[in-house]
């Protein structure tokens, strides 16, 4: 039998019943000694259900990619999406849920720590239509956190906390990386999700228009076994970007503010440079003044290249080409500061607006040319 659709090639029936009702969306950087036991495990437990896995992996340096193909060869239920020059957790789930024309897609982690023998039940609840989302919940009765270390545990608490901030919903953990959903109500929210860091459900539940309808579902966390966590200590950070562009970022954007955070510090830093050079050690003013701003350049493009620009950092030898041009663009921006300040003051400004002025049009350059140029698109 072949079924015909509109303009469309003849398409035979055991071709159509191979589409896929669920896909997996499993985000990887360095898992090539998982992949293999994640296919697998899927296999097990989704016996009887049209399932398909795309692993969205950002070039990993260990070939998880290339592993991937491998077992796509042989199982054409297996498909990869390699990004290259790219990391992040949640645009990397956001853009394989993009690749899939299933009806309804899950994500889950390429590590085993997600139970996807959970996936099953989290479809029958799509599938009965009483949920847009299921998200699976280690803090509800049956769910549990594994063996977190407390402060991991006490961590995960407080963002959860912080979460309430942008969702509305009562949801028992936001943190979740486990979770279902049909595919069409990604489509509202796709083009106001922020993409930063690693909370893609949080990022998602404040980014639809309409709420989710939501329902829980309990799994344990287990262990790695193999390969390493990223989540390391500047993941906390991505979450407050995430938390703060989600209340402030269609007014200015939170890598602004991020910016503008590191110019403050770099201030104070200047200060307690210029008090030890000058008032301690009884430097000359000038030489002091000196010392002070260079502490502050390369503290202000140390931390905006950790935290600020964390996506495009540099390192090695691109990172002393980066400073070279940051100081070269701050000192243009120092220049513009005390043009457009002098100017504003011998009009008969206030000094304490001109130099708020001045300090705005710096910062505003400065930001603007390190975005553009110092932390630009790279050529590989
Ligand atoms: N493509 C891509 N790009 N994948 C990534 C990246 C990235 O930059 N960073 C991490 N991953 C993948 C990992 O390979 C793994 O499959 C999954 O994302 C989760 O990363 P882990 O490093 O194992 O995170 P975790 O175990 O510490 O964090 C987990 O717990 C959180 C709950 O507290 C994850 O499950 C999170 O999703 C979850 O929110
Ligand atoms: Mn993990």
């Amino acid at each position: 039998m072949q079924t015909q659709i509109l303009g469309t090639p003849t398409i035979p029936d055991e071709m159509l019943s191979q589409a896929p009702e669920l896909s997996v969306i499993v985000p990887t950087f360095n898992e090539s000694e998982n992949v293999r036991r994640v296919v697998a495990s899927l296999d097990a437990c989704l016996k009887g259900i049209s399932w398909e896995v795309i692993f969205v992996d950002d070039d990993s340096p260990d070939g998880t990619a290339a592993r991937v193909r491998e077992i796509s060869r042989h199982d054409p239920r297996v498909r990869c999406l390699q990004r290259i020059g790219r990391r992040g957790l949640s645009s990397a789930c956001t853009e394989g849920m993009l690749a899939s024309s299933a009806p309804y897609v899950a994500v889950m982690d390429g590590d085993g720590q997600h139970d996807e023998t959970v996936l099953r039940r989290m479809l029958e609840i799509l599938r009965e239509g009483t949920a847009d989302i299921v998200v699976g919940s280690r803090y509800v009765d049956g769910g549990g956190i594994g063996e977190w270390n407390a402060s991991r545990a006490k961590m995960s608490r407080f963002a959860t906390h912080l979460s309430r901030l942008v969702i509305k919903q009562d949801l028992s953990d936001p943190m979740s990386g486990f979770f279902a959903l049909r595919l069409d109500v990604l489509n509202p929210a796709v083009r106001k999700l922020s993409n930063i860091g690693f909370k893609i459900l949080v990022d998602l539940m404040a980014s639809s228009p309409q709420p989710l309808r939501l329902k829980e579902v309990p799994y344990e966390f287990r262990n790695r076994t193999a390969g390493e966590s990223k989540l390391d200590s500047q993941a906390m950070w991505d979450y407050l970007m995430l938390l703060l562009d989600k209340l402030v970022g269609h007014i200015v954007p939170v890598r602004f503010l991020a910016f503008a955070l590191v110019g403050t510090i770099g201030v104070l830093l200047h200060f307690a440079v210029l008090t030890v050079l000058f008032r301690a050690l009884a430097l000359p003013f000038t030489i002091s003044q000196c010392g002070a701003s260079i502490v502050a350049m390369v503290s202000n493009f140390g931390l905006n290249n950790a935290l600020t620009f964390r996506d495009r950092r540099l390192k090695g030898w691109r990172w002393i080409k980066g400073l070279a041009l940051f100081v070269l663009v701050c000192g243009i921006g120092a220049v513009a500061n005390v043009g457009i300040a002098s100017y504003l003051f011998s009009r008969n400004s206030m000094w304490v607006l001109a130099a708020l002025a001045g300090i705005v049009v710096g910062a505003v350059w400065n930001y603007a040319m390190s975005a553009m140029y110092t932390w630009g698109r790279q050529k590989k």
